[in-house]
């Protein structure tokens, strides 16, 4: 029952069972604390690609900023737990004491949040095991005040494991964009990537291929394999490193960038279509 020590029900498929053990019963209630502490968020999508350096960060944040141009309110929060960068894409640079509940601060009217705030020096190295990790996610899940969200853009960490099995266990997605570039590599660990988050049962919402010639390449093969849309591509281009680097949004610099990004933003919020 609900409320009740030591048990629970939860939602497996289309049958609703009695949990009783006590590892199952952990993330089946941190599941129900985090669904009430984003009960003011509409929508939740995960920037992912199990490969590092694919850009995951670079559009969940530019996404982030062409949705909050479209009129929606928009939360960007830094998964990647260990080793957090959306600040520095921001030009954040601010430590502190944790306040509960955590207050996101706000960057040109989009909200954030990142282990980064909360440690003395953001640049030296967080030295977690998983366990720790998906301590802190948890936290940022089940503490953080959002408020009123229509969006909540998660940048998610590479790899298969630790912060992004949390992810999907503990948070009621509406589902990833995968993020992959032109090159093999990048497409063989999109498709994982994807093969996970079904696994998992979250949704794919579709691929976006980053640093590309124009014309999805690797991302027709993604979308071949996971049976997804592909929703736009972003065009290499070396202005994203002087962005992020001196912590400006391409988006809101550069009116060609902002058309790719405002086009797949519109598809996302069309579910993928
Ligand atoms: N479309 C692009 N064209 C050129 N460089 C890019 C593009 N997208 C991202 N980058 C650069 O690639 C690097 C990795 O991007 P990042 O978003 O940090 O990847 P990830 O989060 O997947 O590790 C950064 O230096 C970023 O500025
Ligand atoms: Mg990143």
């Amino acid at each position: 029952m609900p409320g009740e020590e030591g048990a629970a029900t939860a939602k497996i498929g289309n049958a609703t069972v009695n949990v009783t053990h006590p590892s199952i019963l952990n993330v089946v209630k941190q599941r129900q604390r985090v669904k009430q502490a984003l009960a003011g968020v509409k929508h939740r999508i995960g920037v992912y690609s199990a490969k590092g350096g694919v850009g995951k960060t670079t559009i969940a944040v530019n996404l982030a900023f062409a949705l909050k141009d479209m009129g929606y309110r928009v939360g960007l929060l830094d998964a990647d737990i260990d080793c957090p960068n959306l600040h520095l894409f921001l030009g954040i640079r601010q430590a502190g004491e944790p306040e509960y509940p955590l207050k996101p601060l706000e960057k040109d009217g989009v909200k954030v949040i990142s282990t980064a705030m909360f440690v003395d020096e953001a640049k030296r190295p967080i030295i977690w095991r998983g366990p720790m990790v998906a301590k802190m996610l948890g936290e940022f899940l089940e503490a953080t005040d959002w408020g009123e969200l229509d969006y909540l853009i998660l940048d998610c960490s590479p790899g298969t494991s630790d912060s992004n099995l949390s992810i999907m266990q503990l948070l009621e997605m509406d589902g990833f964009v995968i993020v992959t570039t032109p090159q093999q590599i990048a497409a063989v660990n999109a498709v994982r990537s994807g093969l996970m988050a079904r696994r998992l049962g979250v949704p794919i919402i579709g691929v976006v291929e980053n640093m590309s010639g124009g014309t999805p390449t690797g991302a027709n093969v993604v979308a071949g394999a996971l049976r997804c849309e592909v929703l736009g591509t972003v065009k290499a281009d070396k202005k994203f490193d002087e962005f992020s680097d001196s912590g400006r949004v391409a988006v809101a610099e550069d009116a060609e960038i902002k058309e790719e990004f405002i086009s797949i933003a519109k598809r996302l919020v069309n579910g993928g279509r």
